[in-house]
């Protein structure tokens, strides 16, 4: 099933949160789009910085000041060696994805945009792709539009193409659905976007921790993840964007690094990336972020995105024979996600039910109300594997829901 060269128990002794019991079962962890868990490598990374090199990036005049620097900027390069982007200056360290996309909506936006524009948003979209963008909207007179998702959750691409007109500045759709799993077809969008001129960011939150993302091939404006759905640490996002786009819009926030002079009659910015980053940065979730990078390099990546997809594979076929279960989200073109109703039950109570038996998974919208409410659901239960999952934990899922239905149906 899994490509042979693909050693998934030799892969889970790198990661130690795995190794232990929940409601006195081996715990079963199937809530990777959530959040995926991090390989000792990572773990140790950070430790070591705290035991050995902490201190403050960029300004100190002393010896763990000149490492800290060293290794934090040496991560900004693994990065954009990581995305193909052409500069490491093209990376901007976040807070995750969401500020990620609320830096473009609120600074790109408050430059570029007018009453009347249009912004373009699909109805896939999480939250945090949709409301900066009704945030800047507001405080521009520009208008946020839906592109139109079908019943499989897959989006409508003529539709979309027919929406596009001179007047639609900004494209922001997600690279991968967290609700479903839906990867949409960005090369075409992009493409489609650009003919009229419109800008495009893309939401890789779901997408980066599959496969090799080259943003130069992508031809993106933007793009978008978080560090910790990465096998890296929560709290650390980038943006990566084009680099006159960059060079051309104001700072996001104000404070220490991102200035050049300040003075009571007048301040002056910094170059990039440091405009963009006021305050002291996450130096060790930056680090730790390094090491997860590393453990990607030197996995085989095609390897594990193939493990990922013979699991999702195996749970939708046991999905198909199991009564009661509805699958949501069919589109032809998928990460390992599988979203689901258990007919007659709630999702949050199939989730209690299941972590009583040691599984996790996720239930509710995955703030995505908007493509829920299209489907007529209150939210699904999700499970979502990566290359450290196992077939027989696929099979503890299933056991696991027909336990459930014996108390819920
Ligand atoms: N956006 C993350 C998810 O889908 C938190 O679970």
């Amino acid at each position: 099933m899994s490509a042979p060269t693909f050693d998934v128990e030799k892969i889970r002794a790198d990661f130690p949160i795995l190794h232990q019991d929940v409601s006195g079962q081996p715990l079963v962890y199937l809530d990777n789009a959530a959040t995926t868990q991090k390989p000792n490598a990572v773990i140790d990374a950070i430790s070591d910085y705290y035991r050995t090199d902490n201190s403050n990036v960029h300004r100190g005049a002393h010896a763990l000041a000149d490492r800290a620097t060293v290794k934090f900027e040496a991560v900004r390069t693994k990065v954009a060696n990581f995305l193909n982007a052409p500069d490491a200056k093209q990376i901007i360290w976040t807070r995750g994805t969401t500020e990620s996309i609320n830096l473009v909506a609120a600074s790109w936006g408050k430059a570029n945009l007018k009453m009347g524009d249009r912004i373009l948003v699909s109805a896939m979209e999480h939250h945090s792709n949709i409301v900066p963008w009704q945030l800047i909207a507001q405080a521009t007179g520009a208008v946020v539009e839906v592109i139109p998702v079908d019943a499989t959750g897959t989006i409508n691409i003529l539709a979309f193409d027919a929406m596009l007109d001179a007047r639609v500045k900004m494209v922001a759709v997600g690279h991968v659905s967290n609700a479903m799993g839906t990867i949409n077809p960005i090369e075409k969008i992009i493409t489609l976007a650009h003919a009229v001129g419109a800008r495009v960011l893309i939401d890789g939150a779901q997408a980066v921790s599959h496969w090799a993302v080259d943003v130069q091939k992508l031809n993106c404006d933007f793009y978008a993840f978080s560090a910790h759905k990465l096998f890296g640490p929560t709290g650390l996002g980038v943006l990566y964007g084009k680099r006159d786009l960059l060079e051309s819009m104001p700072p996001y926030q104000g404070g220490g690094e991102m200035i050049e002079t300040v003075s009571f009659a007048g301040t002056t910015f910094n170059q990039l990336p440091y405009k963009f980053e006021a305050g002291t940065p996450d130096i060790a979730g930056v680090i730790g972020f390094g090491a997860a990078i590393d453990y990607l390099n030197n996995l085989d990546r095609e390897a594990a995105v193939a493990h990922e997809q013979a699991l999702l594979a195996y749970a939708e076929e046991k999905a198909h024979a199991t009564d009661g279960i509805t699958l949501i989200g069919i589109a032809v073109h998928k990460t390992s996600v599988m979203s689901f109703m258990l007919e007659g039950a709630h999702p949050a109570d199939v989730g209690v039910l299941l972590d009583k038996q040691g599984v996790a998974v996720r239930t509710g919208n995955h703030c995505a109300q908007p493509i829920m409410d299209q489907f007529g659901i209150p939210g699904t239960v999700r499970a979502s594997f990566s290359f450290y999952n196992t077939f027989a934990e696929v099979d503890r899922l299933f056991i696991a829901i027909e336990k459930a239905k014996t108390f819920l149906v």
